[in-house]
């Protein structure tokens, strides 16, 4: 029984493999991960697990194509399945059948002739086309392909299906193409475009080498939503790059890029554009560069400098309760950062002395963690140094005479005075230029405390811009505070801009960091090639993107948002790029001209009627060159008094501009055009995008 002839042991290896299939087949494979648990086919759709698919196949080109013309199928917001199959076809074959075709086409003609009947246009027309490719094929001009292009639609259900069935029917009407389901075959037409390479419906029509090519689909990310402001024009295709930040998870920006790469440029525009749609804008300006934008939109500036009239106590508190939030404990913990800033280094000793004297300083106004209390009138600067004087030990008195020059020194007659200033204004710039360098963060952190204070008081959309953020950013207190509005503005309203030239402090710090994750929109402009590396690498930049980077022009760069990036280019409108050049050639003619129309507004009114300005037609001065004057030109003519701004400053700013030059800026505002230019696609007729 057991034992084996010949033929049997010739065998044996037999149940061995049995034996293994069994095994293998226990094994998971591939398959098994990712096959679907059910396929369903149906007449006119099939359905995989529980997506539906439908296929269509193309039957019908349109006569002429452009390149790219496939585009908006590609662009259609609707998960598809695309796939071509293009077979190549020897041209001696072709053109046996063209010429038969032609003769056939040739024969119908003559016979309608003959009859007497009118020519019937389509042949004519596809005689035309025959004859022209016949010519082309004999050249060797083109060469000949039959080419297959299906679609698969896929949806949740089956209504959704329909729906899109629709809607990619009427797309594809309007780009000419006739394209018909695969009904009863919609298993061989899943497969077909799915990339299996395998053209299983084989549906192909003939096509010349021209028209395949124009057929690839040479498509470039689009970062186009319907509403928002416009930041500039796609490199790569030349559409409109509108964006709604605060559409996003956080409506937060950095802007990156080295002097003079145009980042205040970038920011200004922006701003003047959100400013339009009603969003109120705050800005801290520590080099004085948006003074004329304010004062052109009928904002208010602020200048902070020794013995400037406006007044912030860093002490103010929000006199909002939040269930859960300890303000004054927030408020301490802020001035904590504040004074680590003022006071240079202090040790653990000194700062459980300063945290007892800032509790005893508010506690000394009757303001406690109640916050019934917290809306009363806050205590200053001084108040904190009496403290201190008063704790009578060493290290208290040594943080007290550190503390003196906010007291009787330069920064006094700022920040050691109960706040007389509010943001009233729907465009307000802090300018910390007229501040000693050293003294411009804790000005800074100062001014962005009242701001946040403030910002929390009442719900509104606004805009807080942050202009050389590397002043903040080198300190790790003031970065942490400005992490700290990064993360909680969302839930105000509050849309944060940074912007810093200096990317290695700014990315080196965790905080910094932080910021840039918390940041929706992220702007890269011009980089030195010291930085490259590291923006690269934070930003997973490809070898081409860095190129980019290091070679693009003043105001070019890469916009990303959420997931997507594109190349972008920052364009002005004419009178725009007027108000926001901080071009020094430029600036200077154009303090020039207003020296002009001031002059020739002395000789008129505008002397005697300071208060409502009349300007003299500047046109009248002769400069053919000035197209800014032709563009005031209209304006004035048509409105010669110009009305005040919206609403007048609680604190009169300094250094007002004088009556003329006031109205000169309002005029280029108050142009009838304004409002619609950037979001209008045709207002950019004069911008050349690149293609
Ligand atoms: N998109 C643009 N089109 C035309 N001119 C521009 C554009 N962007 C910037 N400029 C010009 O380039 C110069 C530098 O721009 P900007 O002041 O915005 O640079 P920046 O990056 O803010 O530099 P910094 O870091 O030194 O403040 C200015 O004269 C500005 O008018
Ligand atoms: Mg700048």
């Amino acid at each position: 029984m057991f034992k084996k002839n010949k033929h049997e042991a010739k065998e044996m290896p037999k149940p061995q493999t049995e034996k293994n299939t069994k095994f293998e087949r226990g094994i998971n494979s591939i398959t098994d991960i990712i096959a679907p648990p059910s396929i369903e086919v149906d007449f006119g759709h099939i359905r995989v697990g529980d997506k539906f698919y439908r296929t269509y196949f193309v039957v019908g080109y349109p006569r002429f194509v452009s390149p790219n013309w496939l585009e908006p199928l590609i662009d259609f917001d609707q998960s598809l399945n695309i796939s071509m199959f293009a077979y190549p076809t020897t041209s001696s074959d072709v053109l046996d059948n063209i010429r038969r075709k032609v003769a056939e086409m040739q024969a119908t003609l003559q016979q309608q002739e003959e009859d007497n009947k009118v020519l019937d246009p389509r042949v004519s027309a596809a005689l035309e086309d025959a004859l022209a490719v016949q010519e082309e094929l004999a050249k060797g001009i083109e060469r000949f392909f039959q080419f297959s292009l299906y679609i698969t639609l896929m949806a949740d259900d089956q209504k959704e299906l329909g729906e899109a069935s629709r809607r990619l029917k009427t797309l594809l009407s309007s780009i000419l193409i006739m394209a018909k389901p695969a009904t009863l075959q919609m298993e061989a037409g899943f497969k077909a475009s799915i990339p299996l390479g395998q053209d299983q419906l084989y549906l192909p029509r003939n096509m010349d080498t021209t028209s395949l090519a124009s057929t690839f689909p040479f498509t470039s990310a689009t970062l186009t939503q319907d509403k928002g402001v416009m930041y500039g024009i796609n490199q790569l295709n030349g559409s409109l790059i509108i964006f709604d930040r605060y559409s996003l998870e956080n409506g937060n920006e950095v802007v990156f890029g080295k002097s003079g790469a145009g980042k205040s440029y970038l920011i200004k525009l922006e701003i003047m554009r959100h400013f339009m749609f009603g969003t109120e804008v705050i800005v801290i300006d520590p080099e004085g560069e948006y003074s004329s934008l304010t004062h052109a939109l009928g904002g208010e500036y602020v200048e902070f400098a020794p013995g400037s009239a406006v007044k912030i106590n860093p002490f103010d508190l929000s006199g909002r309760y939040e269930e859960g939030q300890n303000e004054l404990g927030l408020k301490i913990l802020s001035l904590h950062a504040l004074l680590r800033i003022v006071l240079g280094e202090i040790d653990a000793q000194h700062d459980a002395i300063l945290d007892r004297a800032l509790v005893e300083t508010y506690r000394l106004r009757g303001i406690t963690s109640d916050p019934a209390t917290q809306t009363k009138q806050p205590p200053l600067m001084e108040d904190l140094y009496k403290v201190l004087l008063g704790m009578e030990d060493e290290t208290s008195r040594d943080l007290a005479l550190r503390l003196e020059k906010f007291i009787k020194g330069s920064m006094s007659g700022i920040f050691n005075q109960q706040s007389n200033f509010d943001i009233k204004n729907p465009l307000t710039v802090f300018s910390t230029k007229g501040l000693e360098d050293q003294l411009r963060p804790v000005a800074m952190q100062i001014i962005l405390d009242f701001i946040w204070t403030k910002v929390r008081k009442d719900l509104k959309k606004r805009l807080l811009v942050l202009d050389e953020a590397w002043y903040l950013m080198k300190y790790d207190d003031s970065a942490s505070f400005v992490h700290g509005i990064a993360k909680r503005a969302r839930k105000y309203y509050l849309a944060l801009t940074t912007a810093t030239q200096d990317v290695q402090d700014f990315l080196s710090t965790d905080y910094g960091k932080a910021i840039l994750s918390n940041s929706s929109l992220q702007i890269l402009l011009k980089q030195s090639p010291t930085e490259i590396d590291l923006v690269s690498e934070i930003f997973y930049l490809s070898d081409q993107e860095k190129q980019l980077l290091l070679a693009s022009g003043v105001g070019e760069g890469l916009f990303f948002a959420g997931l997507s990036h594109v190349a972008m280019r920052a364009v002005a409108a004419p009178f725009e790029h007027e108000l926001i050049t901080s071009n020094p050639e430029e600036l200077l003619r154009r303090q020039e001209k207003e020296r002009i129309i001031d002059q020739d507004a002395s000789f008129g009114v505008a002397k005697e009627m300071p208060q409502a300005p009349q300007i003299i037609n500047p046109s009248a001065v002769s400069d053919p060159m000035d197209d800014l004057e032709q563009a005031l030109a209209k304006p004035l003519s048509t409105q010669p008094v110009l009305q005040p701004p919206p609403e007048a400053p609680t604190v009169k700013a300094q250094s007002a501009p004088s009556a003329a030059s006031d109205a000169f800026e309002q005029a280029l505002f108050q142009q009838p055009q304004v409002p619609s230019i950037p979001l209008q696609p045709q207002a950019n007729q004069d911008v050349k995008p690149v293609t």
